[in-house]
């Protein structure tokens, strides 16, 4: 199966990339802002510029599978928060993966029955305070997704709606811990969700995980 995943250099991304590169059935390509992660296939692009996105095609590979996991968060009051920081938001949470899918599609770089799993999150489904910007990216990519889903019948689309995940952004936040009130996935978790919608064993295109 060929996988191409963005955001590996950690977290959910970085433990997905690792989980599929040690089956060798698996060819593993990921697309991060930085080279750091050396030893796979790796395409560098900065995704809160689309020019960047376009710079890694034409592509060689076509792919069975496309995670689309990267993403920016400024968890703070609206007033705190820049202007272009809520920018970067938008174009790597939303922007990013709308570019991203219509680019691959258009150069053929997706096998007709390719499937597509966006990380959501449950910030795209509930109201929180202190996230109002970063949830409406998520928000607006669940109806992308949903959106696209109708449109490529012959695709597999998929979103997954994760609760709380302990992966570094909590730790540069204003409490600097996880919210203790809030239910938490476990990464595992995540990869289990993915190896499952693989095996077909999920009919549902949203998850709750
Ligand atoms: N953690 C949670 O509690 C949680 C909960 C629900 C949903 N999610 C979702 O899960 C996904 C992964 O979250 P995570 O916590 O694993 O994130 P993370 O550890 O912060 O990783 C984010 C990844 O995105 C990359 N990235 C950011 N800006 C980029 C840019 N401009 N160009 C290219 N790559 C860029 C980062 O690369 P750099 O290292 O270069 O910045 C990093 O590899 C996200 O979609 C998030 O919304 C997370």
């Amino acid at each position: 199966m060929n996988i191409l995943i963005t955001g590996t250099s950690s977290g959910i991304g970085e433990a997905l990339a690792l989980h599929f590169s040690d089956n060798s059935e698996h060819c593993v390509v990921w697309i991060d802002r930085i080279s750091r992660n050396a030893w796979w296939e790796l395409l560098t692009a900065d995704l809160s510029d689309t020019d960047s996105i376009q710079s890694v095609f034409p592509m060689n590979r076509v792919y069975d599978l496309v995670i689309l996991n990267a993403w920016v968060w400024y968890f703070w009051g609206l007033e705190e928060v820049s202007i272009q920081e809520n920018r970067t938001m938008i174009s790597v949470n939303l922007l990013a993966h709308i570019t991203l899918l219509s680019l691959l599609s258009t150069h053929g770089n997706l096998t007709k029955n390719a499937m597509v799993i966006a990380i959501g999150s449950q910030a795209g489904k509930h109201l929180y305070s202190w996230w109002a910007a970063y949830q409406a990216t998520k928000w607006w990519l669940r109806w992308f997704i949903g959106s696209i889903r109708k449109e490529w019948k012959e695709k597999s689309i998929f979103l997954l709606h994760p609760n709380i995940v302990d992966t570094n952004f909590f730790r540069h936040t204003k409490t600097g811990t996880l919210p203790p009130h809030l239910p938490k996935t476990q990464k595992n978790d995540i990869i289990q969700c993915v190896d499952d919608i693989i095996l077909w064993k999920i009919k549902q295109w949203e998850i709750d995980c």
